[in-house]
C-alpha cells in the first residue's frame, strides 16, 4: 500500500496519471473516499494520461459514462445512486465493463459482486480544504 499526500488537484490529477500508466485492458478500478474527496479529480488525471480529451466529470443522469478516442476504451462509473437505492438497476453496471477497456468506479460498494476483483484500489480522504490523503494498494 502506498500513501501520498496530496496539495491539489493537480497532484492528484498526475496521481491519476501514474495509475493510467498501469492499467491494461479489462481493469477494474475502485475509488472510494466521501464526497468531494477528489475521485472524480483523479479519474480524470487518469483519463488525460490515456489520451482521453473530452470533459470528465461526474455522470449525473446515468450511472456511467465512456470515454473512447484514448490509448484504451475507459468507462467511469458513479454508483453513488444505486448505492442509495434511487432506481438504477444494478444489472446495467455489466454494459460498463469489458474486455477491452478499463473501469473507474466511484462509490463502489453498491457494485460488490458484480466488478469482479479490482486491479487496483484507491482511497481518497479530506485532510484540509486543500490536502488530501491518498491510499493506493496497487
Ligand atoms: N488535493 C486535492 N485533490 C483533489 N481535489 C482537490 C484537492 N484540493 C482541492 N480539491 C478540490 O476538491 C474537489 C474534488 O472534487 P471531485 O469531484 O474530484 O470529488 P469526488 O470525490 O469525485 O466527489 P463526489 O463524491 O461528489 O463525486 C474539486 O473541486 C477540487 O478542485
Ligand atoms: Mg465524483
Amino acid at each position: 500500500m502506498e500513501r501520498v499526500e496530496s496539495g491539489s488537484a493537480a497532484e492528484t490529477e498526475a496521481l491519476g496519471a501514474r495509475v493510467a500508466a498501469r492499467l491494461a485492458p479489462g481493469d477494474v478500478v475502485v475509488v472510494s473516499g466521501e464526497v468531494g474527496a477528489g475521485k472524480t479529480t483523479l479519474i480524470r488525471g487518469a483519463c488525460r494520461a490515456l489520451g482521453i480529451e473530452e470533459p470528465v466529470t461526474s455522470p449525473t443522469f446515468t450511472i456511467g459514462q465512456r470515454y473512447r478516442g484514448g490509448r484504451l476504451p475507459v468507462s467511469h462509473l458513479d454508483l453513488y445512486r444505486l448505492e442509495n437505492l434511487e432506481g438504477e438497476d444494478p444489472a446495467l453496471i455489466d454494459d460498463y465493463l469489458g474486455a477491452d477497456g478499463v473501469a473507474f468506479v466511484e462509490w463502489p460498494a453498491a457494485g460488490e459482486g458484480r466488478l469482479g476483483r479490482p486491479a487496483l484500489e484507491i482511497r481518497l480522504r479530506h485532510e484540509d480544504e486543500q490536502h488530501r490523503v491518498i491510499e493506493i494498494d496497487w
